[in-house]
């Protein structure tokens, strides 16, 4: 079976993800949620969103979109969307896509689930989540946490492939 492709952001009600090539907000359970949904798994993110994490993230296969990066430790490095998905496959397990908004835009219609922490506060941003048509998605689950909502939307007409 295709492994599931997996949007995973957190965004402000009106979409603002980054500013000057970082996140705006520190909220440590967000980063705790982030952590554990995807240690096992893929991460398939575009060069800048790397570079501002810094290192390949641990116990995961790091996938990073970028047609200038030198071969780094650690990391896939694919000159397009489809090699990285291609990588994310050869793993088996769930593919998660991190970001920014560049593969978002990319991704958007080829994943199967979304999975959006919706910050409570406002932030300014210059980098922001591409719009998207909600009669799409169904949210299949929410969670409230402190300072966001977890929303866990499944594309409408893929069926119940839902699994953890
Ligand atoms: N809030 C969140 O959940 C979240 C998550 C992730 C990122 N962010 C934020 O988003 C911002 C970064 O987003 P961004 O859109 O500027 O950058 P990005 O999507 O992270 O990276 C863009 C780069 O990826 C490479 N790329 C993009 N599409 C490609 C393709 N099809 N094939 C090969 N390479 C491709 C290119 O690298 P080369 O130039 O090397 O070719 C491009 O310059 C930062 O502020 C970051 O903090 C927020």
């Amino acid at each position: 079976m295709e492994p599931q492709k997996i949007i995973l952001v957190a965004m402000t009600e009106d979409r603002v993800i980054g500013r000057e090539g970082r996140i705006p907000w520190h909220i440590p359970e967000e980063l705790r949620l982030f952590r554990d949904l995807t240690i096992g798994h893929s991460v398939l993110m575009g060069r800048r969103t790397f570079e501002s994490i810094g290192r390949p993230l641990p116990e995961r296969r790091n996938i990073v979109l970028s047609h200038t990066l030198e071969p780094t430790p650690g990391i896939i490095i694919c000159a397009s969307l489809q090699k990285g998905l291609a990588e994310g496959a050869a793993y088996g397990r769930k593919i998660f896509i991190i970001g920014g908004r560049q593969i978002y835009q990319e991704a958007l219609p080829i994943a199967d689930f979304m999975r959006i922490s919706w910050i409570a506060q406002k932030y300014d941003g210059d980098v922001y989540f591409p719009e998207f048509s909600a009669r799409q998605w169904e949210v299949i689950r929410e969670h409230d946490y402190p300072g966001f909502r977890h929303l866990y939307y499944r594309r409408r007409g893929i069926g119940s492939r839902e699994q953890e």
